[in-house]
């Protein structure tokens, strides 16, 4: 089977709703006092440039197949009726193979005017990403980590050394923004004050608690023996909490994202925008494309309730509101010396 379509499938036969994870250790204070009012809440949220008219995204998922092109289409429609931010699957096998690069414009082709987002591997060079950004007319660039996912693949790269210098001059060359993202295993506060020293503005922390590369590339593995590794990297809150205090640096987060609740605690922990993978992917190929668009504007929903319960008007307003931490991230927070 093609890579990009065992990706959906296993990403797709390891996905468990509700899956417990450490956004369930994140309490928020109750106000009893409200004195915002409803009509004044709203869910935009800003960042670099981009103007998302919600504060969710449908994160890198797909692209370099037939079946793929379906998913992407089918994303783009969802991406397009709710008017939320999509990012492409990595655009790299369409500069390898060029005849599967349908697979990825079709997401310009059925929303021409939507803001999408194209994702290259932190391998490729600052050619490529104009490339990318070209191809798909994209309004921004997501360039990915994943060393432990190349590592547990077996046919992945074995190198990364020129990953620093590779987003260096992305970052210098390009006129759109670029936001730096892992996949599932999330960051430190060194890595992102890495990333700030070679000019990154932007991060997606993309944590564990959901979708797990090292979990799906060893069931690829004939013997499967780096199981161990299935749930290798920090989780999403805790990166999250890992993020705090580095000035001028954007936040996004993902990893783990299971409904409105989780979107709305992300936001509380300092991220800007939440990007969704796994649960829209299931939603998707469970139930098809008009009971996505329904989980999303319901989700929309639930979030301007959440607003109004916290007394918040805006997105804004939101970030950075105090949480109380239990479990394993208030542990962590003991270890690392976090406040
Ligand atoms: C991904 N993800 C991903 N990320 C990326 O930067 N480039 C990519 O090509 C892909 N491909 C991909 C395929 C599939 C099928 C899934 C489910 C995910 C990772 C994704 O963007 C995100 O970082 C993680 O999946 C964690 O989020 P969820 O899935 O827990 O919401």
């Amino acid at each position: 089977m093609n890579r990009k379509d065992e990706h959906v499938s296993l990403a797709r036969a390891f996905h468990q709703k509700n899956k417990e994870n450490d956004f369930d250790a994140v309490r928020l204070l109750h106000p009893s006092l409200v004195t915002a009012r409803s009509e004044e809440i709203d869910l935009q949220t800003e960042f670099l440039g981009l103007q998302l008219s919600a504060p969710f995204f449908i994160n890198a998922m797909t692209g370099g197949s037939e079946k793929t092109k379906k998913i992407n289409h089918d994303l783009a429609i969802i991406a397009r009726e709710t008017d939320l931010m999509l990012a492409t699957g990595s655009v790299s096998a369409a500069l390898k193979d060029p005849s599967v690069i349908d697979s990825y414009t079709i997401v310009r082709q059925v929303n021409p005017t939507g803001l999408i987002l194209g994702n290259m591997g932190a391998g490729r060079t600052c050619d490529d990403a104009k490339k990318i950004v070209d191809i798909l007319q994209a309004d921004a660039l997501q360039i990915h980590l994943n060393v432990p996912q190349e590592l547990v693949m077996p046919e992945g790269d074995r190198e990364f050394h020129e990953w620093p210098e590779n987003i260096q001059k992305t970052v210098q060359s390009l006129t759109v923004p670029v936001i730096v993202k892992e996949v599932g295993f999330g960051m430190t506060h060194e890595t992102i004050s890495q990333l700030q020293t070679l000019g990154v503005k932007a991060v997606d922390v993309s944590g564990r608690g959901g979708t797990s590369f090292s979990q799906i590339e060893n069931a690829r593995r004939p013997k499967r023996e780096l199981h161990y590794l299935d749930d290798w990297g920090q989780s999403t809150v805790v990166s999250l909490l890992e993020a705090q205090n580095i000035p001028e640096m954007t936040l996004l987060a993902s990893g783990g994202v299971r409904n409105a609740f989780d979107i709305f605690k992300a936001l509380c922990l300092g991220a800007k925008a939440v990007g969704v993978s796994g649960t829209i992917l299931d939603q998707l190929l469970r139930h098809g494309i008009e009971a996505t668009i329904e989980m999303i504007e319901d989700w929309k929903k639930q979030l301007e309730r959440l607003y109004l319960m916290t007394n918040k008007t805006t997105t804004a307003d939101l970030i950075h509101n105090p949480v109380i931490l239990t479990g394993a991230p208030k542990e962590w927070c003991e270890t690392r010396g976090i406040d």
